[in-house]
């Protein structure tokens, strides 16, 4: 049942809604979401031993993630892996260049309310090479089409320091508006600061995407 979900979310997204560029070299191995120029694909057991222990490792790609307050070790990642895996509120995905098969970061939709139709969502690009490439929209653009036309949720919200320009430049362009701020919410580098809350409705990622 799950595979067919996999053929039919990424023929959707292929022939629908992100057109897909057909210029890359790689196979795109258990592609789920299928964009322009990344993909989705399940996060695999082995990707715990790849790069992304050190991303989350990385003062600078955690900057503005409650992830790196601490250190984190392989056992930690195993538990987060399996916390994710035996979840059905929670679906997290590697993401991957389609012209390197590049593993730059990972996306998550977490916390689902099944009943409100609710849930956030999360991205981490560790890769800092893969930083203002326009991965991150067009991975968040990814995440919206899934949450709304196939998961049948109603709202994605997330949350960001009020420093992270490029989380707020990418929200802003994906549809999300923001609904509150929390003040002083967050500790980052020596200094307090203000938390965003976003969110985007099914409604408002209709609208923006429908006849493109
Ligand atoms: C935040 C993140 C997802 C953005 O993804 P991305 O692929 O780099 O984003 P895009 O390339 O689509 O767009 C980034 C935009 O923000 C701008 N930007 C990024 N960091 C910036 C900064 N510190 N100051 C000013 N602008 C910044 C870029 O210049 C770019 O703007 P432009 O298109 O007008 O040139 C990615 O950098 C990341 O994962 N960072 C580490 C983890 C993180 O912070 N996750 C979010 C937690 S809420």
């Amino acid at each position: 049942m799950v595979l067919m979900g996999v053929v039919q979310i990424s023929t959707y997204c292929e022939l629908k809604t992100i057109k897909t560029n057909n210029n890359c070299g790689g196979k795109m191995k258990r592609a789920f979401l299928i964009g322009k120029n990344v993909y989705l694909r399940p996060l695999e057991r082995e990707d715990l031993k790849g790069p992304y222990s050190e991303w989350i490792n990385d003062l600078e790609v955690t900057r503005y993630m409650e992830a790196g307050a601490f250190p984190v070790t392989n056992d930690d990642l195993e538990t987060y892996f399996e916390q994710n895996l035996s979840s059905r509120n929670s679906v997290i995905f590697a993401i991957i260049v389609k012209k390197s098969e590049k593993h730059i970061g990972n996306a998550r939709i977490y916390n689902i309310s099944w009943v409100n139709r609710t849930a956030v969502r999360g991205i981490m690009i560790g890769d800092k090479s893969a930083w203002n490439e326009g991965y991150g929209l067009e991975v968040i653009n990814l995440l919206s089409e899934y949450a709304f036309k196939r998961l049948n949720l109603n709202k994605l919200n997330s949350g960001t320091s009020a420093d992270n320009i490029g989380i707020i430049k990418v929200n802003e362009r994906a549809g999300y508006k923001q609904e509150g701020i929390l003040r002083e919410e967050y500790y980052i580098e020596g200094k307090y600061c203000d938390f965003i809350r976003w969110g985007l409705l099914k409604s408002d990622y209709l609208s923006l995407n429908e006849f493109k």
